[in-house]
């Protein structure tokens, strides 16, 4: 039988109604959130992204302040940006867009962001409160992760679950977010020994390899509950996903599709995050 495929669109969508009437409410006790974008340069796929960000936060009522500079802006101009930002009460949350340009150390800009306003969770300070099981605020993939694994109806709890790929933004704490779920995780990677093997033990798969159709239908175990986190532009000029799709769907019990599965779940979580902040300020905290 064919898999449940985990529309992420949809669940994307009801979650950001919910949020957009929370922000009503806010409005009404004059707390309109607020999400500072930042862009630096003109790559074009940063710039497309940054733009569906923006037509998200405004879709649900929340406040944008786009600043972009070019690309030669010196790191100190940026920082000092990041500075007003982080004392700027209508500014809840500060998001700068990766990549950075070369000349710019993106390591000392981040970590300039007031944690609080981390809305990425990329500070190494809410990365490590998330290792330590005292988050603040989850990096938007993963946690989106968790929502379409929930949405799945699958049971973590003393699961199998293989995440490929060990990046800071997506493997690393996707496995970490697993194991507090209690599923008993395995990171793969390059160096992983019979991956197909791994594979075909995963009770819940997250595919996060930047590499389209790696991991071949076949591998997967019947049943398994599998996320595709590759967004891979091919030369035809269509998306593919980390696994092959039209092999796997066959033995999933339920998959995520690309487009429309993890992609439109890491912006919904942009939101929840921004939400979470100001729902603090409004609380007076
Ligand atoms: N570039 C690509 N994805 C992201 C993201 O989630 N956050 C930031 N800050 N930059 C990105």
């Amino acid at each position: 039988m064919a898999a449940k495929i985990i529309d992420g669109k949809a669940l994307a969508a009801k979650l950001r109604s919910a949020m957009a009437d929370e922000v009503k409410g806010l409005v009404a006790r004059a707390v309109r959130p607020g999400l500072a974008v930042v862009l630096v340069g003109d790559d074009p796929a940063s710039q497309i992204y940054v733009r569906n960000k923006t037509k998200a936060l405004a879709e649900a009522g929340f406040a944008c302040f786009d600043h972009h500079l070019p690309a030669d802006t010196a790191e100190a101009k940026l920082l000092g940006l990041v500075a007003e930002l982080n004392a700027d009460r209508a500014v809840d949350g500060i998001l700068v867009q990766l990549p950075l340009p070369k000349a710019i150390d993106s390591k000392r800009v981040l970590l300039s962001i007031d944690p609080a306003k981390d809305v990425d969770g990329f500070h190494p300070e809410n990365l490590g409160r998330l290792l330590i099981g005292e988050p603040r605020f989850i990096a938007c993939t993963p946690y989106g992760i968790m929502k379409l694994i929930e949405e799945a109806g699958t049971t973590v709890r003393g699961a199998s679950a293989v995440v490929v790929g060990r990046s800071n933004i997506v493997g690393k704490p996707v496995a970490v977010l697993l194991t507090a779920a209690d599923a008993t995780v395995t990171v793969c990677h390059s160096k992983t020994k019979d991956l197909p093997a791994v594979i075909g033990a995963a009770d819940i798969l997250v595919a996060a390899i930047g590499r389209p159709e790696f991991i071949r239908g076949e591998w997967i175990k019947p049943g398994a509950t599998v996320i595709d986190v590759g967004t891979n532009r091919l030369p035809s000029g269509k998306l593919a996903g980390d696994v092959e799709f039209a092999a796997a769907v066959l033995r999933a019990g339920a998959i995520t599709p690309v487009p429309g599965g993890v992609g439109p779940m890491t912006i919904t979580m942009l939101l929840a995050n921004t939400l979470e902040a100001a729902r603090r300020r409004a609380g007076g905290c």
